[in-house]
């Protein structure tokens, strides 16, 4: 009897021990992250090409930057699964080429729904889930995505108004966490994550 008390006093010891709860949500947060990311950074160089064709070069530029910024958030998120154990399945980016104008209100939704819905929930499961890394590369994605956000909105409201060649004619992209400036008011380190300037990737 001693004996068998002993021993389930051990197990007991042992299953306390292992009751790290495996983060499966933010193991899928990030496969799903990593897809949206990289389909949007394909559209985004795609719609890049369709407004140079239309002659807008300025917002052209934007979508080259945003493009860049997705690459970054998506390898970001990529190094959190690996550092996890886990492999992305293989996937196919889909998107539509429209005109300038639907695709930057194609833009403007997709961001929409990453900062609205998307990212507050990856965050969510990652801080219950306790992965730091994860919180991290989602937060760096959910703050560019606002700005993406502003900056798409801005462009096709000068678009519409015609004034499109007043929108900034350079952008800066954070190589460490995709943050994307105005070249022409940009921080001396990242707002979000201190990288110098001089690292910036000028688009
Ligand atoms: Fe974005
Ligand atoms: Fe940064």
């Amino acid at each position: 009897m001693k004996n068998i008390l002993l021993l389930a006093f051990m197990v007991l010891l042992v299953l306390t021990g292992c009751n790290k709860v495996a983060p499966v949500k933010t193991t899928e947060n990030l496969k799903a992250g990593i897809k949206g990311e990289t389909t949007a950074s394909a559209k985004y160089a795609a719609f890049a090409q369709k407004a140079r064709e239309e002659g807008y070069d300025t917002i052209a530029k934007l979508f080259d930057a945003a493009s860049k910024a997705e690459s970054i958030h998506a390898a970001n998120h990529a190094k959190v699964l690996e550092e996890l154990g886990e492999k992305m399945d293989e996937f196919k980016p889909e998107f539509e080429v429209k005109t300038t104008a639907e695709n930057l209100q194609a833009a403007i939704d997709g961001e929409s729904y990453e900062v609205s819905t998307m990212y507050p929930q990856f965050l969510a499961d990652a801080k219950t889930e306790k992965v730091d890394k994860a919180v991290k590369s989602f937060t760096w994605a959910f703050d560019t995505e606002k700005k993406h956000q502003q900056f798409y909105s801005k462009d096709l409201e000068a678009l519409k108004m015609n004034s499109e060649k007043n929108l900034p004619v350079e952008y800066a992209v954070c190589p460490v966490c995709g943050n994307t400036y105005d070249k022409a008011s940009m921080d001396a380190k990242c707002a979000f994550c201190q990288t110098d300037q001089a690292k910036f990737v000028t688009i």
